[in-house]
């Protein structure tokens, strides 16, 4: 039996992924390419919504995949592309639009933080039909599982809807997704402000532990996380919160239940906790770091690779827009003179 596709995407916002990313999302895509059919991307066409320095993009997305490939994405078993490299997106993403309400769009609710940051009227089109072109790049490689952050999952519940929609509407098409989500690293929250995500965009660096940073700076940050009144190590969402954060980030990345390492710490401080945190942090950090660098040092073979993986995700997205474009009505597309990537 064939197995199931899954399909993720990431955005070069940034110099480093960070350990939301990390556990969040990362973690699972590399898991699952042992078991799923795996599509994963850069999403830079998501990325200039916010208009980025050009050079910085192109930098930005090379770090991406160097640290996709240095954190275990294996090439040989997984499809890894940069997004803008397939042009079927843009389009996929139009006829989308064309099938999405002003409303559906307007109650996304990243939108409207992103939206409420830049002030309503001078926030990009492009903001506003972010989750549009985030469905369109899902569907388009008729994806069974989409494994995300929690902070995804509105975009998740439009993709699904579009997909319905547009079946009834035109006669099936494409496969209706679901978002894989597991509860534990659904949101690792920031260092500083435990009930906030950890996040990209985060106003204090001191937040955010990154998969690329030193390991003393690592164990500095974490050494400082915000804590919680009391002394007790107990994972209580509502009530210790920077605790609870620590206790997720601990368990995830050593294995070890959460009810187990309550029992662990028992009569010791957090200090025990943070000095244990930083160094599975450390461990997991630091040869992706390593890896990473030395990815970076051959830019052509990096290059080379996402060429491999453009070629793979073309050959479905081609197909797709193929069924798309002739369901919706369009006349088929002569041929060109010249190859069409
Ligand atoms: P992005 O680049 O913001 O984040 C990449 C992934 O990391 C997850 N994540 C987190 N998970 C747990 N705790 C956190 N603090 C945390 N912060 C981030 C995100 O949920 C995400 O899974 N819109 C997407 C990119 C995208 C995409 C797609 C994803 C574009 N098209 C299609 C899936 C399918 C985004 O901005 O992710």
């Amino acid at each position: 039996m064939a197995r199931p596709r899954v399909l993720s995407g990431i955005q070069p916002t940034a110099d480093s992924f960070h350990l939301g990313n990390f556990l969040g999302a990362v973690r699972q895509w590399i898991g699952m390419q042992e078991t799923h059919d795996a599509f994963y991307f850069i999403a830079d066409l998501h990325a200039i919504t916010v208009h980025p320095a050009p050079a910085e993009l192109r930098r930005r997305t090379r770090v991406s995949a160097a640290q996709l490939f240095a954190a275990g994405l294996d090439p040989e078993r997984s499809t890894l592309f940069v997004q803008s490299q397939i042009r079927e997106h843009s389009e996929l993403a139009w006829v989308l639009i064309c099938n999405t309400g002003m409303g559906e769009a307007a109650r996304m609710t990243q939108f409207k933080d992103k939206s409420a940051k830049f002030g309503e009227s001078s926030a990009g089109v492009g903001l506003f039909t972010y989750p549009i072109l985030q469905a369109a790049d899902i569907l388009m490689y008729q994806a069974d599982q989409v494994p995300v952050g929690a902070d995804q999952k509105q975009h998740l519940e439009l993709t699904r809807d579009l997909a319905q929609r547009f079946n009834s509407r035109y006669g099936p098409t494409f496969t209706v997704p679901s978002p894989y989500i597991p509860k534990e690293v659904e949101k690792i929250a920031d260092l500083q402000d435990p009930l906030a995500k950890m996040s990209k965009s985060s106003s204090s660096p001191q937040g955010i532990l990154e998969v690329l940073e030193e390991p003393r700076v690592l164990t500095k940050k974490i050494m400082r996380a915000v804590t919680d009144t009391g002394t007790e190590v107990v994972a209580d969402p509502e009530n210790k919160p920077g605790v609870t954060n620590l206790l997720r980030i601990q368990s995830a990345l050593s294995g070890t239940p959460v009810a187990e390492l309550e029992a662990r710490y028992v009569g010791q401080g957090y200090g025990a906790l943070k000095k244990d945190v930083a160094e599975v942090v450390v461990d997991a950090f630091a040869p992706i770091r390593e890896r990473t660098e030395k990815l970076l040092s051959d830019e052509a073979e990096l290059d080379r690779l996402l060429a491999v993986g453009a070629r793979r995700a073309a050959a479905v997205a081609r197909e797709t827009m193929e069924a798309v474009r002739d369901r919706v009505g369009f006349l088929p597309v002569p041929s060109r003179p010249e190859s069409d990537v």
